[in-house]
């Protein structure tokens, strides 16, 4: 790097150590739209220097001191965060946003970002789109589903809207090909024609995220004794049998074949895929016991649960025995292009695991799985020297957060290709894995199983020589070689579930460092100076940190019971 850019840099870190993000102004949404009109507006190469705007605005902007939410205390934050991330959804979906125009984005369509140019991500992705729905179907539940009328319809408008963009022909393929070529299909123009660009297709992780998502909200309306409002949709039995069973045949005839991952760059066999898949196909099933009238479908979607799961846990390559973690994309480990570390690895578990909808021990990779607990160590491990602001937490004896990006080797800024970033929905995904994993302890009341594959990361949280004897069980010799178990409910049990709800929140207060005054968040933060790059109000930042917040708090509220 040039000396001037260096220079440069240096004093950005200067001046944003400086920095305090309050002036007084009554004109606050007027230099927040000027904020945001800027944000894209700069080449790709420039990224860099795009912070530097940022910081430009940030330092003339503008919100008035109580309104500004990163000067809230954390748990204030973590309050209005979690409201402005909910709105942030809803804003980006057609029917329901007042921001966006019907004739633009069709009722039920979720955009992945108001954005677009520089990146221009107005447009419909499968993926986004059911894995930020379901944050809404988790909030119907979380109230009960009393007072969510609006939620409901809008969930329904999206499942509705699918209806329509399964039987869009599209360069994948067609709805009624042999085996449904068109479900492979990533990404739809906003207001529901078929995107021609050349991209990376297909995708096959879609139809089963899109399956997951819409059977969760059919077991919802199951549990609470609700029926379908939307009158287009009916009821469940055709939910099911027009838009749940299509996607499901895709994945029968499909799971085994090459695509492209979540990240939109590689055609090979990729974790996330297969595994949010399998899952795909277990609340298929579960659904299909109930209601299929075809006996050789529920045999089809047996036979395809078996078939995955063996090719997950054996085939693939993604469980390796010569690494701790697991490799998302084998093929890159084979070529020697990459090291498999991957945050889709850590998103694949979340969206493969509905923990309070049912009983997910058939499907492996769970969040207390040590190749689970190992690939998010590691990644911690790589991220903190590999981003330049995470270097203030090299040298801390006990386990801290830092900013996670997609992967080691990412070079994706956001707007081109130059350097990779830390990303909101990988830093947040790490927080909710460790929640996520004190409160299955606490479910299934398991004591804690310190062995080789995992001590290195148990290490960070408590001192293993000054455990009592009193609070470790004692095992059989032969069963776990070498391990330490804590006991369940014992001092150092209760210690080490307060110390990794702290690692936990560590990440979240990342984000609160990277949020703007009115905690919007875009894609990426900068890995040099934090200012947040990639395209603005990024739907699924949204959704992957509202769902840290709620399981962050599924579990405070019983971790004083261990
Ligand atoms: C856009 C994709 O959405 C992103 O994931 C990918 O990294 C870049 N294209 C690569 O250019
Ligand atoms: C790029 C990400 O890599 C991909 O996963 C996502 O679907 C699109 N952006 C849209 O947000």
């Amino acid at each position: 790097m040039k000396l001037h850019i260096l220079l440069l840099l240096q004093f950005t870190a200067f001046v944003s150590s400086l920095y305090i993000p309050v002036v007084k102004s009554s004109h606050k949404d007027e230099i927040a739209l000027a904020f945001n009109s800027n944000v894209g507006t700069f080449p790709s190469d420039l990224s860099f220097f795009h912070g530097l705007i940022q910081q430009f605005f940030r330092l003339g902007a503008t919100v008035k001191e109580e309104d500004n939410i990163r000067l809230a205390d954390f748990e204030t934050w973590v309050v209005e965060q979690k409201k402005v991330s909910f709105q942030g959804i809803l804003n980006n979906i057609g029917g329901v946003s007042e921001f966006l125009n019907v004739s633009e984005v069709s009722k039920g369509a979720v955009i992945a970002s108001p954005s677009k140019n520089k990146p221009n991500y107005f447009y419909q992705w499968v993926r986004d789109a059911a894995l930020t729905i379901k944050s809404l179907i988790y909030h119907i539940d979380d109230n009960k589903f009393e007072n969510v009328d609006d939620i409901k319809s809008v969930i329904e408008a999206y499942i509705e809207n699918n209806y329509y963009l399964q039987r869009l022909d599209n360069n994948s393929g067609k709805f009624d090909d042999q085996d449904k070529a068109g479900l492979g299909e990533p990404k739809f123009n906003a207001n529901n024609t078929a995107f021609t660009d050349n991209w990376g297709r297909p995708q096959r992780d879609g139809p089963g995220l899109r399956a997951i998502t819409v059977l969760s909200y059919l077991s919802l309306l199951e549990k609470w004794d609700k029926k379908v409002s939307n009158e287009f949709l009916q009821s469940p039995e055709f939910i099911y049998n027009e838009i749940v069973k299509p996607d499901l045949i895709y994945i029968i005839k499909n799971w085994f074949k090459e695509g492209f991952d979540l990240w939109e760059e590689v055609n090979s066999h990729h974790y996330y895929t297969s595994i949010t898949q399998l899952t795909a196909i277990k609340d298929g099933l579960a659904l299909a016991q109930k209601i299929e009238k075809d006996p050789d479908f529920i045999r089809k979607l047996k036979v395809t649960f078996s078939n995955l799961k063996q090719f997950i846990e054996v085939d693939s390559g993604y469980k390796n025995p010569a690494l701790p973690y697991i490799v998302e994309t084998p093929s890159l480990l084979r070529s020697g292009k990459r090291t498999g570390l991957d945050a889709g690895s850590l998103l694949g578990s979340l969206h493969s695991h509905n923990m309070e909808f049912g009983d997910y021990s058939d499907i492996p990779f769970d969040v207390t799985d040590d190749h689970l607990i190992n690939t998010l160590s590691a990644m911690v491990a790589d991220m903190k020297y590999r981003y330049p602001l995470n270097h203030n937490k090299i040298g801390f004896e006990k386990g801290v957060g830092v900013a996670l990006g997609r992967y080691p080797e990412d070079i994706y800024d956001g707007y081109g290709t130059s350097e990779g970033n830390p990303w909101f929905i990988s830093t947040a995904s790490a927080s909710e894995i460790i929640f996520k994993f004190l409160y299955d302890l606490k479910n299934r009341k398991l004591d804690i199983i310190i062995n080789n594959q995992n001590k290195d990361f148990f290490q960070q949280f408590i001192d293993f020589d000054k455990i009592p004897s009193t609070d470790i069980v004692t095992v059989p010799a032969n069963e776990y070689t070498d391990a330490i178990v804590i006991r369940y409910g014992s001092q150092t049990y209760k210690t080490l579930a307060l110390n990794l709800a702290s690692y936990s929140d560590s990440f979240l207060e990342i984000i609160k460092d990277h949020v703007d005054n009115h905690g919007r968040m875009s894609e990426q933060f900068n890995k040099y100076h934090g200012f947040m790059q990639g395209a603005r109000d990024l739907t699924w930042s949204y959704s992957a940190v509202w769902n840290a917040f709620r399981w962050r708090q599924k579990t405070l509220d019983i971790l004083d019971q261990f």
